[in-house]
């Protein structure tokens, strides 16, 4: 089965074409960060108004890539939430109305199921159930996933997620957005010789407002005389310990013996690197994704579809022409 994916949920307008929900024949992301970068960070109505004028030259590149036409095509995932309104309004315009051309079915898909779903991209045998550790610029979570379409939320984020934090601190640091990789780089340089506060609770959650605050307090109050790069460390290493520490007491406690990685933070080397360490010492089987898969792609929503519609999620688009896009859809609904 050929699925034709579709992801624009926020700053990246992507469209893939994935066989049977493992095998890439056309990833194309086409990112939009050098125009939102002058801003300091997503602005939604530039982010929509760019998806529009990009979603069909991308779709067109896309099949060119795979060697494909329309006619190949055999169902349509798409991304229709969480993210921001506008941006994800255009996907699923766009899927509705080539799906109802092409008279196929469509598959509306989460975005954090897709960032689960690049794993399987990256490992073709992975297979739940597992611990995934969910770390987006939208979310944290640890999730069960007991199966590819079921998913049980074991802990998840009080109040920013954690690429949020990164972000700020980028931000406060006079580091550009995307800030992530930015101060990962910067951290490099620096050593841990700033006590940033812990948050432990007594479930699986997590909360990196206090954090965040923090270095931005720091950073306010020593001006001139800051370390940035110490602080970059010590900021990089508090949090990675924090995910990583509650991700291993989570299976712990759940029984689960396996752990996957996902969402745009996984590609944080010291946070792979310490993920991986716990979980040999702890004797747990342990999946990160390609680098490539990381950051939002339509790879990963079209591999996600393909579980979905194998599972009997989709629609004629027919019976689905109220198909909306929900800014901030719960995973599992
Ligand atoms: O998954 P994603 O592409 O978009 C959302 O679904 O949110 O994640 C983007 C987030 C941003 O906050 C970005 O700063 C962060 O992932 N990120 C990183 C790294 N690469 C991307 N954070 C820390 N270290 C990185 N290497
Ligand atoms: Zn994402």
């Amino acid at each position: 089965m050929i699925c034709l994916g579709i992801e624009s949920s926020c700053d990246e307008t992507s469209v893939a074409i994935i066989k049977n929900g493992r095998e890439v024949l056309a990833n194309i992301v086409s990112t939009q960060i050098p125009i939102h970068k002058k801003f300091g960070g997503v602005v939604p109505e530039i982010a929509s108004r760019k998806h529009l004028t990009n979603i069909a030259f991308v779709v067109k590149e896309a099949l060119d890539t795979a060697g494909l036409d329309f006619k190949d095509i055999d169902y349509i995932g798409v991304t229709y939430g969480p993210g921001l309104i506008g941006a994800l309004l255009v996907g699923v315009a766009y899927a509705k109305s080539l799906a109802y051309a092409l008279n196929i079915n469509i598959v509306p898909t989460h975005h954090i199921e897709g960032h689960i779903a690049a794993n399987y991209l990256t490992y073709p045998d992975l297979k739940p159930p597992f611990m995934a550790l969910v770390v987006s610029g939208g979310h944290s979570h640890l999730i069960h996933v007991k199966d590819y379409t079921d998913f049980d939320i074991i802990g998840k984020t009080r109040d920013d997620a954690v690429g949020e934090a990164f972000d700020k601190v980028a931000r406060v640091l006079g580091l550009p957005y995307p800030g992530g990789p930015k101060v990962s780089k910067l951290a490099r340089e620096g050593e841990f010789t700033y006590n940033l506060p812990k948050t432990k609770f007594d479930n699986f959650d997590f909360s990196f407002s206090g954090i965040k605050t923090a270095v931005i307090n720091i950073a306010n109050k020593e001006k001139d005389k800051l370390r940035k790069a110490d602080l970059a460390h010590s900021f990089e290493q508090t949090v990675t310990e924090e995910l990583v520490t509650t991700c291993m007491d989570a299976m712990k406690e759940y029984g689960i013996n396996k752990v996957v990685l996902a969402g745009g933070v996984s590609a944080n080397l010291v946070l792979r690197e310490k993920l991986e360490k716990a979980a040999k010492k702890n004797n747990y089987e342990c999946y990160m994704p390609d680098l490539k898969y990381c950051t939002d792609n339509a790879a990963m929503i079209a591999s996600a579809a393909h579980y979905n519609y194998i599972c009997g999620k989709t629609y004629d688009i027919k019976d689905k022409l109220d198909l909306n896009a929900i800014a901030n859809l719960k995973i599992g609904e």
